[in-house]
This record gives C-alpha cells, sequence and structure tokens, in this order.
C-alpha cells in the first residue's frame, strides 16, 4: 500500500533520514524513536510537504495528515474551521455538512459545533485536529505526536479514539512514549538517527530482552558484575529496587521485560550483540 525505498533526507550537512525502506500494508503502525530520531521528518516527506534529497515514495493521493504542533484560527467556529479543511479536501458543499458532523461525533465534538477554537482545551484541538485529518475518508493517516502534551486523562480518550477509527486503511502513529504504541499498534517501527532498527510487533519486541532484565536491591548494587546498565530506580513493596539491563549473567532476580526494555535494546546498540 505505502512503499518507501532508499529515502534520504539532508537539511544542510544534518542527515535527517538515512535509507529508509519501509512497507506498510493495512493496519495501524507505531513510529517509535527518540526526539531528533527523524520522525516528523518522515511523516513530512511522506504527506508531501517535504522533499526527499532522494529516494522515493509511493502513497495514497489522497493523505490526512496530523501535524505534531496543529494550530487553528481562532476565532472561527469548530464548523467553520471544519468546513474550511473539507473545502480544502475538495469535498462537495452539500456533503461537507454530513461529513463534518461525522466526524466531530467520531471524536466526542458534536455539541462544540458552534463554540469558537479559542474555547477548546488543548486535548480537544488536538481531537479536531484528527476529525480534520479524518475527512474524506484518506486511505492513509498519518498522526504526528499525538499524545505529546496532554494529561494522563486526554491521553487515554485518545487512544480509544484512535482505536475506534477502525480505519479500512493505513494509520502511522508517530510517538517518543513507548506505552503509547503497546495496545494501539500491529506493527511498531523503531527509528533512530535517521534510520530503521526494527520493525516488529509488541510482544516480539519485548522477546527481544528476554533473560537481559533484572531487578535488585539498590543496597545490594555492588554485587553485580560489570558491565549492566541500571534503567530506572523504582519502589516495590516499600524497598528500593533497581531495573538492570545486563547481556551477562547477574547474581540478582531475572524478570520479565516489557516493551520499553525491547526499545532500550535496540535505541542503544544492545540488540545487535544480544545472540
Ligand atoms: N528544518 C530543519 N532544518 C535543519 N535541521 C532540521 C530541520 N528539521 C529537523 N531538523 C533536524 O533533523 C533531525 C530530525 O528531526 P525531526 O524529524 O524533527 O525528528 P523527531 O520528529 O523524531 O523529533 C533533528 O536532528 C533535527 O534537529
Ligand atoms: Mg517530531
Amino acid at each position: 500500500m505505502i512503499e518507501i525505498r532508499n529515502l534520504s533526507k539532508q537539511y544542510g550537512n544534518k542527515l535527517a533520514l538515512d535509507q529508509v525502506n519501509l512497507q506498510l500494508d493495512r493496519g495501524v503502525y507505531g513510529l517509535l524513536g527518540p526526539n531528533g530520531s527523524g520522525k516528523t521528518t518522515l511523516l513530512r516527506c511522506l504527506a508531501g510537504i517535504l522533499r526527499p534529497t532522494c529516494g522515493t515514495t509511493k502513497s495514497p493521493e489522497t493523505i490526512g495528515y496530523l501535524p505534531q504542533r496543529f494550530s487553528m484560527y481562532r476565532e472561527l467556529t469548530l464548523f467553520e474551521a471544519m468546513a474550511y479543511f473539507a473545502s480544502l479536501k475538495k469535498i462537495p458543499r452539500q456533503r461537507q455538512k454530513d461529513e463534518i458532523m461525522r466526524l466531530l461525533s467520531l471524536v466526542h465534538l458534536d455539541d462544540r459545533v458552534k463554540s469558537k477554537v479559542r474555547s477548546l482545551s488543548g486535548g480537544m484541538i488536538r481531537r479536531m485536529g484528527i476529525a480534520q485529518a479524518l475527512i474524506g475518508d484518506p486511505p492513509l493517516l498519518l498522526v504526528d505526536e499525538p499524545t505529546a502534551g496532554l494529561d494522563p486523562e486526554e491521553r487515554l480518550s485518545f487512544k480509544n479514539l484512535i482505536m475506534n477509527i477502525n480505519s479500512e486503511g493505513c494509520v502511522l502513529i508517530s510517538t517518543h512514549i513507548v506505552e503509547d504504541v503497546e495496545a494501539l499498534c500491529k506493527r511498531i517501527i523503531i527509528l533512530n538517527e535517521g534510520r530503521v532498527v526494527i520493525v516488529s510487533s509488541a510482544d516480539e519486541l519485548k522477546q527481544h530482552a528476554k533473560g537481559v532484565i533484572y531487578s535488585v536491591l539498590a543496597a545490594k548494587q555492588d554485587a553485580l558484575r560489570p558491565p549492566f546498565e541500571v534503567l530506572r530506580r523504582e519502589r516495590i513493596d516499600g524497598q528500593e529496587m533497581l531495573r538492570v539491563l545486563s547481556l551477562q549473567e547477574q547474581p540478582a532476580e531475572s524478570v520479565e521485560p516489557t516493551i520499553e526494555d525491547g526499545y532500550i535494546m535496540h535505541i542503544r546498540g544492545y540488540a545487535a550483540k544480544h545472540t
């Protein structure tokens, strides 16, 4: 459905995308990577906003796109703003109203059609952003960091919303928040320094950290054999514990990896050394 071949993008002497090859079919994909890894650049190339330095992308003609920083004229009403986007997408005038109301009810904003954009909360504007991206049922939906800056409750409702879209097409969601992609995406694409490091399912990603994650009492850290990396400190049953990644066996309790552990394996290059 979408084919990306040898895609590179250079800004001055910064190589933001380095020979990206991807093939996407229908379903929800997560584009996961640290800040600066090239997620926005990749989405902008797919959306046709940015011209790649080299390589090709083959994608559908109509694309829905929610940019990382979505904003809208504050003095328009929600309905007017949506009608503006519908016109840009060449939806015939007589069909606009139905389409707008269908999408606003999908994102639970149908009771706010007459509200001015300036009266909406950040979470509501993000939902409006999804609604405008869905106008005309695009076979490819690109969503850039949809949950950044939202509070936990808004993030949850946003995730439910994406799950309910039930698109027949392909949805590509970029995020640097690992837990956002876990429940949402059938495939996870990890991008690091402009390169695709791996494409896998959430379960596979967890498995990549199998046998290398340990939990140890903080007070007993000295017993660990270097090299190891402390991933985080956590309080479990009132005790201070360290979650540790190590490719060699440690005198500590081996624990089940999370998808976040699998992500770290790839981002820090451990996966290549681990067999
Ligand atoms: N317009 C630009 N000019 C120069 N460098 C840029 C520009 N846009 C992005 N970059 C750089 O390209 C790299 C990738 O950026 P970006 O695609 O925004 O990453 P992400 O969305 O994953 O945070 C970063 O190092 C960023 O600083
Ligand atoms: Mg970005």
